[in-house]
């Protein structure tokens, strides 16, 4: 977000003393005492070598793996201890997830992988996530591929359809693992204009962990980990 102190942004995600065990194969400490926060807007990535412990910490913060010590908050909120079923509504509203591996369905048109998530949200009618739905894919440059199966589609655009589907609902966090990890240059970059603009636009906030150093320096803070701590919490850059 343009023009605002960091200091007085509004904490939209905290993670406080976050440990994480895998007991299978043997009991090993993944993630030590993670504790971070993330301001409304900012463009955040997590850098550390393979295996430090980047994917298991953004799964936690997605709410989708539940099994961790330590309390994990929203704009205040605690996301800990709810209900699968609660934990299931507020991704639906709040998160979009963009995935080095798309998992767009193959069989559906790109339009109709951009609406799911709006329709499974039912905010809106048919008629008004489906003008969304293209408005979207305008923003990713594939309105006119609207029409086609994803599978006709290259990787490229089927990446590009997929961060449309992450945006159907104007997330307030859009979190990515290795979102660019499998692109080339120029949708690398197309994929780092897209978030470098919702994030100081729209004031949505961006998590991704990348091994790409030009888009986590083109962020606004880098947080690198290894052996399961965070190692630096960065400085976030003055924005212009
Ligand atoms: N389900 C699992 N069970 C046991 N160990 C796991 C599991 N998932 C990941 N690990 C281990 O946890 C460590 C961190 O993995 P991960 O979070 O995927 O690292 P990164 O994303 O930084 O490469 C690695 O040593 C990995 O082998
Ligand atoms: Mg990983």
């Amino acid at each position: 977000m343009k023009n605002i102190p960091y200091s007085e942004r509004a904490t939209i995600l905290k993670a406080t003393n976050v440990n994480k065990f895998f007991l299978d194969p043997v009991k090993f400490q993944v993630l030590k005492d993670i504790s971070f926060e993330v301001k409304k807007g900012e463009f955040l990535s997590i850098v550390g070598k393979s295996g430090c412990g980047k994917s298991t910490l953004l799964y936690i913060l997605s709410t989708m793996d539940t099994a961790y010590d330590g309390l994990l908050e929203m704009n205040g909120k605690s996301l800990t201890g709810l209900t699968q079923n609660q934990l299931a509504a507020f991704r639906n509203e709040h998160l979009g997830f963009v995935f080095q591996f798309h998992f767009l369905l193959p069989e559906f048109t790109a339009l109709q992988n951009v609406m799911l998530p709006g329709l499974k949200l039912g905010k809106f009618s048919s008629k008004e996530i489906e003008e969304r739905a293209y408005q979207k894919l305008k923003l990713v440059d594939m309105h006119e591929h609207a029409l086609k199966p994803s599978s006709k589609l290259s990787g490229g655009q089927q990446q590009r359809v997929a961060i449309a589907r992450a945006l159907i609902n104007d997330p307030t966090i859009v979190m990515g693992d290795e979102p660019t990890g499998n692109l080339d240059k120029a949708n690398s970059d197309m994929v780092y204009s897209i978030f470098r603009d919702i994030s100081h636009n729209n004031g949505q906030t961006i998590i991704t962990v990348t091994h790409d150093p030009d888009f986590a320096e083109g962020g606004d803070r880098i947080i690198e980990m290894s052996d399961g701590h965070i190692i630096s919490h960065g400085h976030e850059k003055t924005v212009q």
